[in-house]
């Protein structure tokens, strides 16, 4: 990839009119793809079984393998982790309404709304960007039936806190793990926890199956269930014993699965060398944090979520976004404005914001930078100088930006 190698001056700067630093867009989540070879042997056997879908040999081989990593009873494949959820929540019996973080991508409140379940969305403990328990606790309703918690950058709930609410309340407890494929929590996989988790495994993420998803659980009534209901309810070859949807992943998602679980440690490998670099470079600089890993527990270090302070830096997140994109560099701001601000929610519920001051905070402050296979140590030194120089320019950067 060309680029300029110094960005050590105003005037270099892509905004201000000097070259961009790359000549092709550096984007977050670039897929990863593993052996290539071994992957168009899979594509070949399965076109020459001819089958193609419907519990396939190569989804049922996804299937144990997923289990046998995670340690987990049963996995469950699906089509995404968005119809995933809404199995997981339909099976759980959930309904009323359902505590969940606004912190979040949006397919987790979109899941239970679209079961017309009201997702009421509840404020996150800064140091973490999950749940924070206190808060759940004051949000329970009589009509609240269970909590779904988000494993925000694949970092574990407050879990054991969760599981003692939702056990001394009688709500179930589920968690959106799609971000936390490949973490664990007290030397635990992720996927054991709650009554169920969801993983993704959408193109973005780095580990993926084209699309894809996956529940996990531990309960072998759920798990059948959730097995029926990813297959319209058939629980024989004509025998439908319940409603169901399409929730079913395809053999050539597994083929792509299977491959690049081959990969999943050098994956992890290289994740954790850039979270690494970006961790030396970034805390040099005044005003960004990069958030922590626990690297005595599995991490996949999938984000670079890095929080900007505008006081310190002396430049708001979106004109770093702004710096970043003149440059080539494709930084995204997550979760922004944050679930309650975006439709059908910000109508259905105007007030919301109003107990969601740290939400708004980490919204308005979360930087997401390039990481993956796709990003190596040269292209990792030119993003930090780049944000070095702006925030040492930020007096000029900032005229500039409002003239
Ligand atoms: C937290 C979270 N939940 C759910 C989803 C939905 O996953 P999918 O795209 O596989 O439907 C995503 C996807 O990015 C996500 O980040």
């Amino acid at each position: 990839m060309a680029m300029v190698v110094m960005k050590s001056d105003i005037d270099d700067l892509a905004l201000l009119g000097g070259d961009p630093a790359f000549s092709e867009p550096l984007h977050v989540g670039r897929p990863n793809i593993g052996d290539r070879t071994a992957l168009l042997s899979r594509i070949n056997d399965l076109l020459d079984r001819r089958w193609l879908s419907n519990d396939g040999p190569f989804v049922q081989e996804f299937e144990q393998r997923i289990a046998d990593l995670l340690g987990v009873k049963h996995c469950i494949a699906m089509c995404n982790a968005t119809v995933a959820l809404e199995i997981a929540i339909r099976a759980l019996g959930l309904h009323g309404e359902v505590i969940v973080p606004s912190f979040t991508f949006i397919a987790t409140a979109h899941a239970l709304q679209w079961q017309e379940i009201t997702p009421v969305f509840c404020d996150v403990d800064p140091a973490t960007h999950n749940l924070d328990p206190a808060k759940v606790e004051a949000m329970i309703t009589p009509r609240t039936t269970g909590i779904i918690g988000v494993h925000v950058w694949g970092r574990p709930c407050a879990i054991e806190a969760l599981s003692e609410i939702a056990q001394r309340r009688g709500l179930k407890l589920m968690f959106d793990a799609a971000h936390a494929f490949g973490c664990s929590h007290c030397g635990q996989m992720i996927g054991n926890f709650g009554e169920a988790e969801v993983f993704s495994f959408h193109a973005t993420k780095f580990f993926n199956t084209f699309e894809g998803g996956a529940v996990t659980t531990n309960d072998d009534e759920l798990a059948s269930r959730i097995r029926r209901m990813r297959n319209f309810g058939f629980a024989g070859y004509d025998e439908v014993v319940c409603l169901g949807t399409n929730g079913k992943m395809s053999e050539i998602s597994a083929a792509m699965g299977l491959t690049n679980l081959q990969s999943l440690d050098e994956f992890i490998r290289v994740n954790q060398r850039n979270y690494r670099q970006y961790q030396q470079e970034i805390n040099r600089l005044p005003g960004l944090s990069l958030i922590h890993y626990d690297e005595s527990e599995k991490c996949n270090y999938q984000y670079m979520a890095v929080e900007v302070d505008p006081q310190m830096t002396g430049l708001h997140r979106d004109v770093l976004i702004k710096v970043l994109k003149a440059e080539n560099v494709l930084a995204r701001r997550y979760f922004w404005p944050g679930c309650h601000r975006m439709e059908p929610y910000r109508s259905l519920f105007p007030d919301a914001y109003l107990s969601l001051p740290q939400t708004e905070k980490l919204a308005g402050r979360i930087m997401i930078l390039p990481t993956g296979t796709a990003v190596g140590e040269p292209e990792i030194e030119i993003i930090c100088d780049i944000l070095r120089t702006a925030i040492a320019n930020a007096d000029g950067i900032r005229k500039w930006v409002i003239a």
